[in-house]
């Protein structure tokens, strides 16, 4: 889409971007009739239909900023969303949060079984890297090396799977707000960052521009999950599709356990706030990331 035509409306960009991302996700991900086809199902079963696809539209809307070519952008956006089904396969585990619904439908290891949803996480996770690897995304090989460095870091021990560890260790510790902030950067907000900054890369954005939008991304990856938290709290499980009240349940450290529910929204306003202003300088091209900014911290699912 080109921005200087007369922008679309958020919900018709979203709706265009995600039909489009829904078929380019279907044909990267092995079809079940071929074998192994139990996993190949339970890979699509955890992938497709279903999902609100914030990190990909993110990718996407940093991708428009700098005039991606989609095709590479779809690319970029479905490794991430890859690697976070995957994550979400294995949270819902029983040796994690042990949760039997997720995007409104039964979890991975409940519909199949545990050793499946195991497999299904390693799966989309090494498919991730191979897209990475196997298509062109950017005219620079350098550049290119430098994305599978960035999910690679974003992905694991320093990343989502370093906060999903401090995460398990922490039930029932009364963590303080910057241990809160540092497991909620790492479990969620790495991959978030890493969506956008990957959708920037795929066009020609300068260190400096890489940088204010990796910072709208810090701060956007956090409030996210201070509004999962609040949303935990506050909706119930038919509209987030998924159990809500989980975190009190399992004595989870979470922004409301610590701050409650005001003055978790408030810290979301707050961050939400940081976010806007680190787009300043991309004036009005930045629209369709100020828009995602508003829907994360403003959402109701
Ligand atoms: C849920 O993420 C897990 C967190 C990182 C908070 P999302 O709320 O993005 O889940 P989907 O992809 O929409 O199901
Ligand atoms: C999960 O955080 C973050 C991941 C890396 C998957 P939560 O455990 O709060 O996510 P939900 O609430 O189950 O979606
Ligand atoms: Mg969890
Ligand atoms: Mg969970
Ligand atoms: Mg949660």
């Amino acid at each position: 889409m080109s921005l200087a035509k007369q922008p679309l409306d958020f919900q018709h960009w979203t709706a265009a971007h995600l039909s489009r991302f829904e078929t380019v996700l279907g044909e990267l991900l092995p079809a079940a009739s071929i074998a192994p086809q139990r996993l190949h199902a339970a890979m699509r079963y955890a992938v497709l239909d279903g999902g609100k696809r914030v990190r990909p539209l993110l990718a996407f809307a940093a991708a428009e900023l700098f005039g991606a070519d989609m095709a590479r952008a779809d690319i970029a956006a479905a490794s991430v969303e890859l690697i976070h089904a995957y994550s979400l396969v294995h949270d819902d585990m029983p040796c994690m949060d042990d949760d039997v619904l997720r995007r409104g439908k039964p979890t991975c290891h409940v519909q199949y079984d545990e050793a499946t949803a195991l497999l299904v996480g390693d799966s989309l996770q090494t498919l991730a890297f191979q897209l990475l690897a196997e298509h062109r995304l950017n005219d620079d090989a350098a550049r290119q090396l430098d994305m599978l460095k960035l999910l690679a870091q974003a992905s694991g021990s320093r990343g989502m799977a370093g906060g999903q560890a401090i995460d398990l260790a922490s039930v029932g510790v009364a963590l303080s707000l910057p241990e809160l902030e540092l497991m909620h950067i790492h479990k969620t907000g790495a991959l978030i960052r890493a969506a956008i900054v990957l959708g920037a890369q795929c066009g020609n954005a300068t260190p400096a521009q890489l940088a204010q939008l990796d910072h709208f991304g810090k701060c956007v990856g956090l409030a996210f999950q201070v509004v999962d938290d609040v949303l935990d709290t506050e909706a119930d499980t038919a509209t987030l599709g998924k159990t809500a009240g989980k975190d009190a349940d399992h004595d989870k450290p979470t922004y409301v356990s610590l701050l409650g529910v005001k003055a978790a929204r408030e810290m979301a306003q707050q961050l939400h706030q940081d976010a806007l202003k680190s787009l300043d300088e991309f004036g009005a091209a930045a629209q369709r990331l100020r828009e995602l900014a508003d829907f994360i911290v403003l959402r109701k699912f």
